[in-house]
């Protein structure tokens, strides 16, 4: 039997079709995805994106945690009503720290990849507890706990270190001082505010929770929402670029 009458094999048995379809299919998928893990240019590295601080970082876990992600996307897609409705689309290198990453697959309530400095620090706080009180008609549910409970900071620096292990360009420093940069983030007038800037570059330091007193996980949370969508000054960018 020569090669070609071999193919025959192929042709009458449909299982072995398959099987062979799926490994031709896998060699190609590989030769177009592998090098991409490998490639530095794969993302283009865009001036402002910096790591979550740790505050960021622990109200990101809460994101998480609380699955916010079930009804919010993080990803502005380039469309026309999407870039009217939420702001610029979201580049690539906007979630190349957020392991895992936060796009979302569905929309019950709005896309929150922009949300930062859209409401007021009082605003979260009162829609997290309740958010009928100020969207009247809101289906999202209450998250009245977030304000009351305790930001458990014992864990953050591990929290660091495990995406410092995963890529994220964490140094030791900012590894060490992962509690101090918490707490100075979360409350005001912290002289360590100065430091934490100089690591995270236009974090913003104050009390997110309107309660001085304590660093609840509404405090995490509300640092981490509004910061969403800012880190790139897409003024700057749309200028040059000429994009949109
Ligand atoms: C069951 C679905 C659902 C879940 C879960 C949910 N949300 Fe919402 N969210 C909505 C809906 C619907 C709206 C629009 C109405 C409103 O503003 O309350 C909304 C609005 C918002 C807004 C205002 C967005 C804007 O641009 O006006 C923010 C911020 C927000 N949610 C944050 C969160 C956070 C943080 C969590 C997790 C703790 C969460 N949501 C969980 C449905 C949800």
């Amino acid at each position: 039997m020569s090669l070609w009458n071999k193919h025959a094999i192929l042709e009458k048995n449909s299982i072995i079709l398959v099987i062979g379809v799926l490994i031709v299919i896998a060699i190609g998928g590989l030769v177009e995805i592998v090098p991409l893990f490998y490639l530095k240019s794969t993302i283009e590295r865009v001036e402002g994106v910096r790591p979550y601080t740790p505050l960021e970082l622990a109200g990101r876990n809460i994101y998480v945690r609380e699955g916010c992600y079930n009804c919010h996307s993080q990803q502005i897609r380039p469309l026309r009503d999407e870039i009217e409705r939420y702001g610029h689309y979201s580049l690539a290198a906007e979630s190349m720290y957020d392991r895992p990453f936060q796009w979302g697959s569905k929309r019950t309530g709005p896309d929150l990849a922009r949300v930062g400095a859209k409401y007021s620090d009082d605003w979260h706080r009162d829609h997290l507890k309740s958010p009928k009180s100020v969207v009247p008609g809101s289906v999202m549910p209450a998250y009245p706990w977030l304000a009351e409970t305790e930001l458990k900071a014992d864990t953050i620096a591990d929290d660091l270190k495990v995406q410092a292990a995963l890529g994220v360009p964490y140094s030791a420093e900012m590894i060490e001082k992962a509690v101090s940069d918490l707490k100075a983030q979360a409350t005001t007038d912290d002289p360590d505010a100065d430091a934490l800037q100089k690591r995270y570059p236009k974090a913003l330091a104050r009390d997110f929770d309107g309660n001085p007193q304590r660093i609840t996980e509404a405090d995490a949370l509300i640092a981490y929402l509004q910061m969403l969508g800012t880190q790139v000054d897409f003024k700057l960018y749309d200028d040059k670029a000429n994009i949109r």
